[in-house]
């Protein structure tokens, strides 16, 4: 515990520290976010959360990263105001879990090795082990179970269900506001074209002469307009 105590403060006075002495630092540049709208039991879901986003904690990319996790997807609000799941009431169950983990552990460092554990379990089909994942990660059971079986967890998801855009199928991934649709396994490189920032991402380094490239012809029909506005303004006067 004191370690990753110390860990914080460390983080975040390195943080402060860049920011205020202004250096274009990662942690003052703009994040890209990545939006994940899923539902717990879809296997395309659990695959993605498994086999996938932890690529994100790979070369230190999350620094640059925005992530938001929104369990609900297909679910349907009855008119009676219950939820209607498309695998079953043990996903309405299970949505709700992972909704009360994100919402008691707003840390994604906290949050996102519990969400994983559970989905591991989804994707290996033995879902009925997923309070093996409190014990594991040495999280506390009370927490979410209080939620789950309270109000709170209601709540959350009805704030879930608002969140969730139109979209055509789960998992449904969004890269800076723009849905991936079937490429969404590829989201490390969408992530790296939508980053506006100075500092390298580490993990978008196979792409750098792609974004050389770009950032080359950014410039050059920067300039091509540029000409063309002086040419204009000097034929009209
Ligand atoms: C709510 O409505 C659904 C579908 O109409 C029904 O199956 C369910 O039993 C109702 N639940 C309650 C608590 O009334
Ligand atoms: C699921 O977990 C139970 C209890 O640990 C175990 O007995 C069972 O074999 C597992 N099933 C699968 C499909 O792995």
């Amino acid at each position: 515990m004191g370690f990753f105590l110390q860990k914080k403060l460390s983080s975040f006075f390195l943080f402060s520290l860049l920011c205020f002495i202004q250096l274009s630092s990662i942690s003052c540049e703009k994040k890209v976010s990545l939006a994940l709208y899923y539902e717990s039991l879809c296997p395309g879901c659990s695959n993605f959360i498994v086999n996938y986003l932890p690529k994100i904690f790979k070369n230190g990319m999350i620094d640059f990263v925005d992530l938001k996790l929104v369990p609900w997807g297909n679910t349907k609000i009855q008119p009676n105001n219950t939820f209607k799941c498309q695998h079953g009431p043990a996903e309405c169950f299970l949505d709700t879990v992972e909704a009360c983990a994100l919402d008691v552990w707003p840390d994604l460092n906290e949050h996102f090795p519990f969400i994983h554990c559970v989905e591991s379990w989804i994707y290996h089909k033995n879902y009925t082990q997923w309070e093996t994942c409190f014990q594991k990660l040495n999280l506390k059971k009370k927490l979410v179970t209080d939620c789950v079986g309270g109000d709170r967890g209601k709540e959350l998801e009805l704030r879930h269900a608002a969140e969730t855009p139109p979209h055509k199928f789960v998992p449904w991934v969004v890269v800076d506001g723009q849905p991936l649709y079937t490429d969404y396994r590829e989201f490390i490189s969408y992530i790296c074209k939508a980053y506006k920032g100075t500092t390298p991402i580490p993990g978008c380094s196979s792409s750098d002469s792609l974004s050389f490239t770009s950032k080359l012809s950014t410039i050059s029909s920067t300039i091509t307009s540029f000409v063309e506005q002086r040419v204009k303004l000097a034929a009209s006067a």
